[in-house]
């Protein structure tokens, strides 16, 4: 079944790059991104895995693991990170789950049979602190992921679950940032010292409470 926002992220253990994992243990109290590649030795994952090693200090920085999955075993995991980090000029720096029984990409519907019978899709899980799924997205084999695209989600996540905030379309770390429909007029100031600007009763704009 699929995995919707607000479920507990299914456990699971496995055999990893970096060892045997149970998944709950592994994360932690911290924040963790999943994400599926359809295959080892392809070349759009070859450049995905490449970019995010170079970029995990950004993911340490706001307290979230990462850790890839792909189907194939974990013989062909560490050959292809050799090819990584040759072509990517890159040290991979997180694990890459072997899933060879597809137990963990089924139990994730990260194989989508109408799309490919058994290479999983992009699949991408960013999980809190609670191991609750706070975002879940899902691109073609045909297109690598937008890595700046998941630190801005996780950015936007880790202020909103802090101050009575949403952030607007395009928002990146800084910007001004939403005060939520549920705050009343009168209990702005005292939330948001730093002003807010009324644009309709229901836009409220503020700059970002923790900048
Ligand atoms: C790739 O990672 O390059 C890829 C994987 C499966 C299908 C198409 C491309």
């Amino acid at each position: 079944m699929a995995i919707r926002l607000g479920d507990i992220a299914p456990n699971f253990k496995a055999q990893t790059t970096e060892g045997e994992i149970d998944f709950h243990q592994w994360l932690g109290d911290g924040w963790g991104v999943l994400f599926s590649h359809p295959r080892d030795y392809t070349p759009v994952c070859t450049t995905e895995l490449g970019t995010a090693s170079k970029m995990k200090a950004e993911f340490d920085k706001r307290g979230v693991k990462v850790i890839a999955i792909s189907i194939d075993p974990l013989n062909d995991h560490h050959g292809w990170i050799c090819d990584i980090n040759e072509t990517q000029n890159t040290k991979m720096n997180f694990p890459i789950i072997a899933d060879p029984d597809r137990s963990i990409a089924n139990m994730y519907d990260m194989i989508h049979p109408n799309a490919d019978d058994t290479a999983t899709v992009r699949s991408v899980f960013i999980i809190g602190p609670d191991k609750k799924v706070k975002l879940t997205l899902t691109y073609p084999a045909s297109t690598g992921r937008n890595f700046l695209e998941l630190l801005r989600v996780i950015d936007s996540l880790q202020l909103t679950a802090r101050f009575k905030v949403a952030t607007p379309a395009n928002w990146e770390d800084g910007q001004d940032c939403i005060i939520v429909t549920a705050v009343k007029d009168a209990e702005v100031p005292a939330l948001f010292p730093k002003g807010a600007r009324t644009v309709k009763p229901y836009l409220r704009f503020t700059p970002q409470p923790n900048r």
